[in-house]
């Protein structure tokens, strides 16, 4: 390279470098940054620097940093936060319907899981929330839920009955556990290791990755591998932004929410497999943790006793949205 060209990359090198981002997208969670959701929010963040060539920036804040629980949904109102992916339970006050997911063993599988979220039951949902002023973008997935606890091994529904367990705010996941004689008891996602250390509730319910990666593990004494409920996310945006966003650069801020869901739903399904190592590896050394398996006729108890909740969300839900993911083949 002659001297001139040198002198001519070193100058673009600075000039892109001091370029500071015209705009800013700020992307609030509230899970740790190493699960699939906050991988999949740190890669969205990186490819739309990249697309938009640094003139937005996206911020992510996990671990409820800047807004927790029920706080995420105003933030996103007031403009005071742009992005965020609640679960579905935390759609419950705006959209009833979106219990729908939290209903337990409502998906076969993954794959089901998929065909309804992408299908016409995902699209009726996701209306609902637009309807509610929001900018309803993608479905990123956290895994199916398993049950643990720090009382006892819980491997029939009567295994539950009287322990406390912490759940999101649904009145599907309320109706569940009262279903097997549990007492349910909302909690912040944020409170829930101090409050199951403190022993305000003996259990909980959580995918994999929110158990370990929270350090559960350190404060339930066992875990079953139940699968009995799904946990996933709705990404939404914030509307009056969304607005007021320069329409020649909606096109990249789309095309790398895209890629991100690709990136996170294949994230998600590789993760299960890992956090079981893990946890398998912390229960042999620490001593401290029994992962349970269920056979398919233990599953099959704890299918029946929660199941029989279906009727009395009918109404809310609507029967025939019930109805038609059952049909999903
Ligand atoms: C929970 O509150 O348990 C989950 O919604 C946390 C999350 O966002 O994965």
């Amino acid at each position: 390279m002659t001297k001139f060209l040198k002198v001519m990359a070193l100058a673009t090198l600075l000039v892109s470098s001091a370029i500071a981002a015209e705009y800013t997208i700020k992307v609030t969670h509230v899970v740790s940054p190493n699960t699939p959701k906050g991988m999949g929010a740190d890669f969205f963040a990186k490819r739309v620097g990249e697309l938009t060539g640094g003139k937005v920036e996206v911020v992510v804040f996990p671990n409820s940093q800047l807004y927790g629980d029920g706080e995420e949904m105003k933030a996103l109102k007031l403009g005071n936060a742009h992005i965020a992916m609640p679960s579905f339970s935390k759609f419950t006050s705006i959209v009833p319907e979106m219990q729908l997911f939290d209903l337990p063993f409502i998906f076969r599988d993954k794959d089901h899981l998929y065909k309804v979220l992408d299908g016409e039951v995902g699209q009726v949902l996701k209306d609902k929330v637009t309807a509610k002023g929001f900018v309803a973008l993608d479905y990123w997935d956290a895994g199916f839920k398993h049950l643990s606890s720090n009382k006892k091994a819980i491997l029939t529904p009567q295994d539950a009955e009287g322990q406390k367990f912490r759940i999101m705010s649904s009145h599907v996941l309320e109706a569940q556990f009262k279903a097997i004689g549990a007492n349910p008891q909302v909690l912040p996602f944020s409170e829930v290791y101090s409050a199951l250390q403190q022993g305000v509730v003996d259990g909980a319910e959580n995918p994999l990755s929110n158990f370990y990666t929270k350090k559960f593990n350190e404060v339930q004494t066992d875990l079953t591998l139940s699968d009995h409920g799904y946990l996933g996310y709705l990404v939404i945006m914030s509307e009056s932004f969304w607005k007021k966003f320069p329409n020649d650069l909606k096109p990249m801020v789309l095309q790398a929410m895209k890629e991100a869901t690709v990136y996170e739903r294949k994230l998600a399904a590789q993760d299960d497999e890992e956090m079981l190592t893990k946890l398998k590896e912390y229960a042999k050394t620490s001593g401290n943790l029994k992962i349970h398996t269920l056979t398919a006729e233990q599953k099959a108890v704890w299918q029946k006793a929660m199941e029989a909740i279906y009727p009395q969300f009918y109404k809310v839900i609507g029967e025939d949205l019930i109805k038609k993911v059952q049909a999903v083949k």
